[in-house]
């Protein structure tokens, strides 16, 4: 029987932001896809939760941990890590509308801080041949249409989004030698915790405003988690340093 190129079997995954929305979606397609799935957030009792939705809690592992918390990871990752990892899915982020006048240097920091540089110092972590496959393998940046176009208040969180486009472009290169690829994903707007908590889903006006920008309607987390699975997938072997934007039509007009 011949393996499909989209299967994810004897691959160990680890995929942040695993506790909630598109990362928990992508955790569990991960696992359904036949990987082993190492989920990261900082909620414990949500992890828990999309662990026991796998239905192989002893297969796959958790690890509650503050990605911003450098120490922490440190003495915690090497533990939870049982075998070398093929891939790894970034989906831990914040997000914010908020006008230029508003930002401050704490906001800058704060979201620097959780969407940039925590990915980076995580993927330097992971990139240690130790603790990746030696056959290569794929990591993918969960980036945004706004880190691709502008919109009113979203200076900050397009700036970290777009920071994640060019770095991994520069890894894609830095890393093809050894066979590691290097992707972003660019949603639109799409049914989560994240998105309900924005200002624009408190407004009636505002949301169909949101929802006539995207010819395919809003996003389900499964859309993306479904392009993640692609680009983690063998399938997609001779991509690198793309951006596959999911985000139902919102970057055609
Ligand atoms: N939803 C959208 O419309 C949309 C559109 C474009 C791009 N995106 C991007 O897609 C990604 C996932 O978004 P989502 O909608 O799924 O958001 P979400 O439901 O709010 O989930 C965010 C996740 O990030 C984790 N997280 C945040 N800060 C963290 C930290 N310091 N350490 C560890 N984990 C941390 C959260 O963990 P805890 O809950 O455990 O704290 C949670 O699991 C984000 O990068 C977002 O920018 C989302």
């Amino acid at each position: 029987m011949t393996t499909s190129p989209f299967s994810l079997a004897d691959k160990t995954i680890l995929v942040t932001g695993a506790s909630s929305g598109i990362g928990r979606a992508t955790a569990l397609l991960c696992a359904q896809q036949g990987a082993r799935v190492l989920m990261l957030g900082r909620n414990a009792e949500r992890l828990a939760e999309t662990l026991g939705m796998t239905g192989r809690p002893d297969f796959h592992r958790v690890l509650s941990v503050d990605l911003c918390d450098q120490e922490a990871l440190e003495a915690l990752l090497p533990g939870v890590l049982l075998s070398p990892l093929s891939g790894m899915v970034h989906c831990a982020g914040i997000s914010t509308t908020l006008p230029f006048r508003m930002v401050r240097e704490q906001h800058l920091q704060q979201f620097f801080e959780t969407n940039v540089f925590a990915a980076l110092h995580l993927t330097r972590r992971l990139l240690k041949p130790a603790l990746f496959s030696e056959a290569g393998g794929s990591v993918v940046f969960l980036s945004s249409v706004m880190g691709l176009t502008g919109s009113p208040g979203k200076t900050l969180y397009g700036m970290t989004k777009g920071a994640l486009l060019s770095a991994s472009r520069s890894l894609a290169l830095e890393y093809a030698p050894r066979k590691i690829r290097f992707n972003c994903i660019s949603p639109g707007v799409v049914a989560t915790p994240m998105s309900a908590a924005a200002v624009y889903s408190r407004d009636e006006q505002a949301l169909a405003e949101i929802r006539a920008r995207h010819p395919l309607g809003l996003g389900e987390a499964d859309d993306v988690a479904a392009a993640c699975v692609y680009l983690l997938s063998d399938a997609a072997r001779w991509i690198t340093g793309s951006n596959l934007v999911v985000d139902g039509g919102y970057t055609s007009q």
